[in-house]
């Protein structure tokens, strides 16, 4: 082939383009697949190049976590996270993505003041890109679910280990393991479940309670570290490709071992969360 005719390759690095793209996810196909049995897979992106990588490899859901405040800024918890921050990786993985459904989380700082503020900044991330939010933590932040969903933003809970609460929770630690939190995060559940939460993330909990929740969730739940009866699973992109340094959480495991290339890593935790090969329970499952 003559050299003019080769199209322009893009410098830096630009994110490549999926040749045939898919069907965008929606959260109608979303609870399709709830309904179908089918897994939901979700990864967190913080960037074009990855987000465009992880949708190319199938991924249902990318989740612009502000766990990239430990990841990509060096933080010792999410806390120092802004929320002009979240709006420019948002940003950046809204272009790169195509076809996933994307996800951003609302940091620190930028909802506990209430409905009026929980708003203004829910509509930062989804004019940045966004096309459901998650908040963390039950109880309190129901009124604030029932007030963006009436606003036309979806919204995805996330109970359990709420990492915004760290310093609450006397560090990262599993939650319900004794009747009373157990009973708590239940009752959590339902009222974010009522209060129209379409998606809830359940991390570090028992895998038998969190099988419990999800069974009477009206909407999707997304473990991690929480089992395999969830009706999807998400884990922080950097551990399950091994890039974060020191001890992983159990619940991790590294799907670079043995991939050739990342985007091979990637296809295998879709493959790998859709057949249900991961997590596996007695390796990757906590016990009350
Ligand atoms: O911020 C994040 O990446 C998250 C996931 C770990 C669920 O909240």
């Amino acid at each position: 082939m003559p050299a003019e005719s080769t199209p322009p390759q893009a410098p830096y690095g630009a994110p490549p383009r999926a040749d045939a793209p898919r069907k965008p996810v929606t959260l109608h196909r979303l609870r399709a697949m709830r309904e179908a049995g089918e897994k939901v897979t979700m990864l967190t992106a913080y960037d074009a190049a990855s987000a465009s990588l992880l949708d190319a490899a199938g991924v249902d859901c990318l989740l612009v976590g502000d766990s990239l405040g430990m990841v990509m800024q060096g933080h010792a918890s999410t806390l120092p996270v802004t929320l002009e921050q979240m709006v420019y990786h948002t940003q950046c993985v809204a272009r790169g993505n195509r076809s996933a459904w994307l996800i951003a989380d609302l940091p620190f700082g930028s909802y506990q003041g209430g409905v009026e503020q929980a708003v203004a900044s829910s509509v930062a991330l989804m004019q940045a890109g966004a096309q459901m939010i998650k908040l963390e933590g039950g109880g309190w932040t129901a009124p604030l679910v029932a007030a963006l969903v009436e606003r036309g933003i979806p919204v995805c809970a996330h109970l359990g280990l709420t990492p915004q609460s760290v310093h609450a929770l006397g560090g990262y630690r599993i939650q319900g393991r004794d009747t009373q939190s157990a009973d708590t995060l239940r009752r959590h559940a339902a009222e974010l479940g009522a209060a129209g939460a379409a998606m809830l993330v359940l991390e570090l909990v028992p895998s038998d309670l969190a099988a419990d929740i999800s069974a009477d969730y009206p909407g999707i739940t997304i473990g991690i570290g929480a089992g395999a009866r969830t009706h999807g699973q998400v884990l922080v992109l950097h551990d399950m490709l091994d890039i974060t340094r020191g001890p992983k959480p159990r619940f991790v495991r590294n799907f670079m071992q043995g991939a050739p290339s990342v985007l091979d890593a990637v296809r295998s935790y879709v493959e790998a969360v859709k057949e249900g090969s991961f997590p596996d329970e007695a390796v990757h499952g906590y016990t009350a």
